[in-house]
């Protein structure tokens, strides 16, 4: 896909962008986390001083193909139209009539948001010929589609993979921005290089951790995943969160982290609580020795001082997923001194990542601003995605 930059005037032409929108919600229903429609602003803003007629679609959360008013977009269509200063129309559907109808109104310089592109069950259909459907819907509505949602990339879904063989398709500046800043960490990275993986699901990111045997010197892992990996190696975990159909791939997972020299670290102290509470009764323990009663929720202070250490002595860092669950403050310590060693790791000179999702949000509610670290993906799963090396669905695969 070529970049938008080579596009010239766009004046009577209308561009369908598919931008990532998905923005953590509070149960009031407000953004709590802007980061990715911030991110999306460069883009559209060049498409309108083109001239062109611009025409979002994008998703929110996992409605699940159904019409549901507590995934709507219109919060994110009110913070789009103040990030842009201009109005932002919002239709009532998602490529339906309602969109057709605006689409047809739309005059240049202005942008239309379509409803939660997850309305629609086709969107995420795993069969081809329905997706297509949806993506004529999209395509009939306009000239050319730029793709800029990053954080989609990894999906093959109607309105990010399938509406580019239907239009003259471009990428925008958030794709070209995360591909350059990804590639560093992928292609020949300075070293040494660490990758440090927290969040709960070994048996989402177990295969990625396989991968990245070949590319990192050292894995460190934390977080709800780590008990998996701390309970095949014997310890006792209590009632931390564990996978036990995948006690024997994380094994593997170890034994090839050996046979390849890479270093693979995991927690040596715990935070444990009593509860899954924000105010639950803790204790400090040793990761292989969690009471019977108790979980847990955090890496202690030996383990956030050994991983400091790791990214301090490392040129190039990436990481994905919180360290405990900071969420509540009193488990937050960890993900804290991890971005915190992030940031110094970055004004030494060390290339630095933090790959999306909860990582983000978490360096954006704790404060740290964005130049702190060398890059901050808003693709969670994508960022994971596009480190195997064998490319993403909406950017053409390898
Ligand atoms: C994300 O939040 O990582 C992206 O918006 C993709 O969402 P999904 O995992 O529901 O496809």
């Amino acid at each position: 896909m070529e970049s938008i930059e080579k596009l010239g005037d766009l004046t009577g032409k209308t561009v369908l962008v598919r931008c990532d929108l998905n923005v953590p919600l509070n149960e009031k229903g407000e953004i709590t986390d802007d980061r990715r429609i911030r991110e999306a602003v460069p883009t559209l803003k060049d498409l309108l001083s083109r001239g062109a007629k611009v025409i979002v679609t994008a998703h929110l959360g996992r409605p699940g193909g159904k019409e549901d008013p507590a995934y709507s977009l219109a919060p994110v269509a009110q913070r789009l139209s103040e990030l842009l200063g201009d109005p932002v129309i919002l239709a009532k559907d998602a490529a339906g009539e309602d969109s057709k109808k605006l689409a047809k109104e739309l005059k240049p310089g202005e942008v239309l948001l379509l409803e939660n592109i997850r309305f629609r069950p086709e969107e995420t259909s795993k069969d081809e010929e329905e997706r297509m459907k949806l993506a004529e819907d999209l395509a009939s509505m306009a000239d050319l589609f730029v793709f800029d949602g990053f954080g989609v990339a990894h999906r093959k879904h109607a309105s990010s993979y399938d509406v580019s063989k239907l239009l003259p398709s471009y990428m925008g500046f958030l794709v070209a921005k995360e591909e350059k800043a990804l590639s560093r960490a992928l292609e020949d990275p300075a070293r040494p290089y660490t990758v440090v993986m927290g969040g709960a699901k070994v048996s989402d990111k177990l295969k990625v951790i396989v991968h990245l045997l070949d590319v990192a010197d050292r894995i460190l892992v934390a977080g709800g995943m780590a008990y998996t990996f701390i309970k095949a190696n014997g310890g006792q975990i209590g009632q931390s969160l564990v996978e036990p159909d995948m006690l024997d791939e994380a094994r593997e997972c170890m034994r090839i982290a050996k046979e390849k020299g890479v270093e693979f670290v995991l927690p040596k102290d715990l935070v444990v609580a009593d509860a899954f509470s924000a105010d639950a009764s803790t204790e400090i323990v040793d990761a292989y020795e969690v009471p019977e009663n108790m979980m847990g929720m955090d890496v202690g202070p030996k383990t956030c001082e050994e991983f400091a250490a790791k990214i301090a002595d490392s040129k190039t860092v990436f990481w994905n997923g919180p360290l405990g669950v900071f969420e509540f403050p009193k488990f937050a310590e960890g993900t804290r001194f991890i971005a915190q060693a992030m940031k110094k790791a970055t004004q030494n000179g060390a290339f630095t990542i933090i790959g999306g999702g909860d990582s983000a949000a978490a360096v954006d509610a704790f404060g740290f601003k964005d130049g702190d670290f060398s890059h901050i993906s808003t693709g969670g799963g994508a960022s994971l995605e596009f480190l195997k090396g064998e490319g993403l669905p909406a950017l053409g695969e390898k």
